[in-house]
């Protein structure tokens, strides 16, 4: 079982770490928010959202009054345990009727949806493809996984992968279904230091 752990570090950021790995913090968070304003900017209202995390991209969609539905797939029942309780600030969100929070893998999730259902999937569940936390995690850059992604969205819709660096692998899978595959890079300061993190786009046909 997954040892999920939050904690309050001595410059105040709150830290999530998976069996001791480190996975984010809430100090940069500038990419967990544009991969929502990516699919908002592209009028998405209805959105599945992988990965709750400490909430910054949950919190971008809900900000925006359009947005009509978000699925969110959260694999660790702690991180939505402690966002209720307030550990994780983000307690209004789950009190928002527009939010439908699953605690189950993201594959078993996105699978339940109907065909042609939504106008974006935000995958954010991993560090990409190449920086795995989870092994299993693997499938969800394969290309059984995207096909099944690519079936959900309504023609137009956008798949959205955040990714700790570029992956031509899985731009070549994305391609297979989707159209536009595209990778933005966002720059980002990581302990002083410049750097980039990425997310991959692509539009269904
Ligand atoms: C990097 S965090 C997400 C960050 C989020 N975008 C934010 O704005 O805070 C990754 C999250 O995905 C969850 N996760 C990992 N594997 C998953 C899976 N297969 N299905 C659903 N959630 C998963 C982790 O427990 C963690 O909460």
């Amino acid at each position: 079982m997954d040892q999920v752990t939050l904690r309050r570090r001595e410059d105040g950021a709150i830290e999530l770490r998976v069996n001791g790995v480190f996975v984010m913090d809430d100090v940069e968070t500038s990419s967990e928010r544009l991969l929502a304003r990516h699919v908002l900017d592209g009028g998405a209202r209805r959105v599945l959202v992988g990965g709750l995390g400490l909430g910054f991209t949950t919190r971008e969609l809900l900000a925006d009054a359009d947005v009509e539905h978000v699925v969110v797939a959260e694999l660790h029942h702690e991180i939505v345990d402690r966002m209720r309780d307030g550990t994780i600030p983000g307690a209004d969100l789950l009190g928002d009727p527009r939010l439908e929070v699953v605690v189950d893998d993201v594959r078993a999730v996105v699978a339940a949806q109907p065909v042609h259902s939504l106008d974006a999937i935000v995958l954010d569940v991993d560090n990409g493809p190449d920086f795995l936390v989870h092994d299993k995690n693997a499938a969800v850059y394969g290309p059984g996984f995207v096909a099944t992604c690519a079936e959900r969205l309504r023609p137009d819709g956008q798949l959205c992968v955040w990714s700790m660096a570029d992956s031509e692998q899985l731009r070549r899978v994305m391609a297979e279904h989707l159209l536009d595959v595209d990778a933005v890079a966002v720059p980002v300061v990581l302990q002083g230091r410049r750097e980039h993190y990425w997310i991959l786009t692509g539009r269904r046909g």
